[in-house]
């Protein structure tokens, strides 16, 4: 296997169809297929609808992806596709497709830890982002902080005990009425607000590296309904800017936390949360005031995208790491287990 081999990747294990095509760490193309306008009338991800839609988008999109890469089948020298974790009808259309199309051409085969394809997000884009580092990945199902000692060499120092970050989003933008995903919705109606409105609370402070989100679940709901039925409800900017200040902090706190304790010098993030704006500002000043680097991919390959996949495959499939033929989905995978 060469050093940056071409490698067709897939990613399905939640409501984005993705195909890229990566050449090592560089990709080559990267499309996908949202299922958002499916689901949003639920309110959240439906697995039955999400698994037909891959079903239903997987083949034209791996057409697009070599098309744009410019890359014929021929030249590939691997294939790749999210294993775990996630849903897992889900999982199973995009990793029974990457196995088939291997199989067919004969090419090795990667399944990869989605998170660590989030781990791997930051060198899409950044020679640069190497172990040793510290990387949080929050997103809709998951938020992590990660002692990432080498490639593959990973120390999930701290994890929520509830709800992930993203999944607070959904759920309190939701409850506020901003629609979903809850997330892009809390941070755009926090553009103008002023996040020292309203002092929701930061759980598990004495931690110091685990998160948790179901008590500022609580104490928005109680919050809004009291301020309501007193009439007293701050604009709706000001309550969704404290909202996300709640959040950031925690997931700011905690990762700095990792950072001081490790004596990392670089810091990344990955996951569709690390998208949020105010979440970058103020990573990027608790790097600055340390005099470390902090990278973050850019919004788009923080969310759910098959070229985060297809580098960690690469990686793997260049150190001659394959999967076996009969490996099988696995919903629940863990980073360090
Ligand atoms: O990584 P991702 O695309 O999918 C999962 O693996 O879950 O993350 C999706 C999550 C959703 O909960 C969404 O609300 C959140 O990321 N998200 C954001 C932003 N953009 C997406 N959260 C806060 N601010 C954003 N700008
Ligand atoms: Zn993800």
């Amino acid at each position: 296997m060469t050093v940056e081999p071409t490698v067709l990747a897939f990613e399905t294990s939640c409501d984005e169809t993705a195909v890229a095509v990566v050449r090592g760490t560089r990709p080559l193309s990267n499309v996908l297929s949202s299922q958002v306008d499916l689901h949003s009338r639920f309110g959240g991800v439906v697995p039955e609808v999400a698994a037909r839609a891959h079903v239903e988008a997987i083949r034209s999109l791996t057409h697009r992806a070599l098309s744009e890469a410019g890359v014929h089948p021929d030249d590939l020298d691997g294939v790749a596709a999210t294993q775990g974790p996630g849903l897992v009808g889900a999982l199973l259309v995009g990793f029974s497709f990457a196995k088939a199309t291997a199989w067919a051409r004969q090419l090795p085969f990667v399944g990869v830890d989605h998170m660590e394809g989030h781990l791997f997000a930051p060198r899409l884009e950044f020679d640069e982002f190497q172990p040793p580092a510290v990387v949080v990945l929050a997103s809709g199902g998951h938020s992590q902080i990660v002692h990432m000692r080498d490639w593959g060499d990973y120390e999930v120092l701290g994890r929520t005990i509830d709800d992930a970050a993203g999944e607070a989003f959904d759920k309190l933008a939701r409850f506020m009425g901003l629609g979903y995903p809850g997330g892009p919705a809390i941070d755009l109606a926090s553009s103008n607000g002023d996040p020292a409105t309203v002092r929701f609370p930061r759980a598990l402070g004495e931690d110091r590296y685990n998160l948790s989100f179901s008590g500022l679940k609580t104490s928005v709901v109680t919050f809004i309904k009291n301020a309501s039925s007193a009439n007293e409800l701050p604009p709706l900017a000001d309550v969704a800017a404290s909202v996300q200040e709640a959040i950031v902090d925690a997931l700011v706190g905690k990762t700095f936390n990792a950072v001081d304790d490790t004596g990392a010098e670089m810091v990344g993030g990955g996951g569709g949360v690390l998208a949020n704006r105010r979440l970058r500002v103020r990573m990027q000043e608790e790097a600055d005031r340390r005099g470390i680097r902090l990278v973050l991919p850019s919004p788009l390959l923080c969310t759910d995208n098959a070229a985060m996949i297809g580098a960690a495959g690469s990686h793997w499939l260049s150190q001659g790491t394959y999967t076996a033929w009969d490996g099988q989905v696995d919903p629940s995978m863990s980073l360090d287990f």
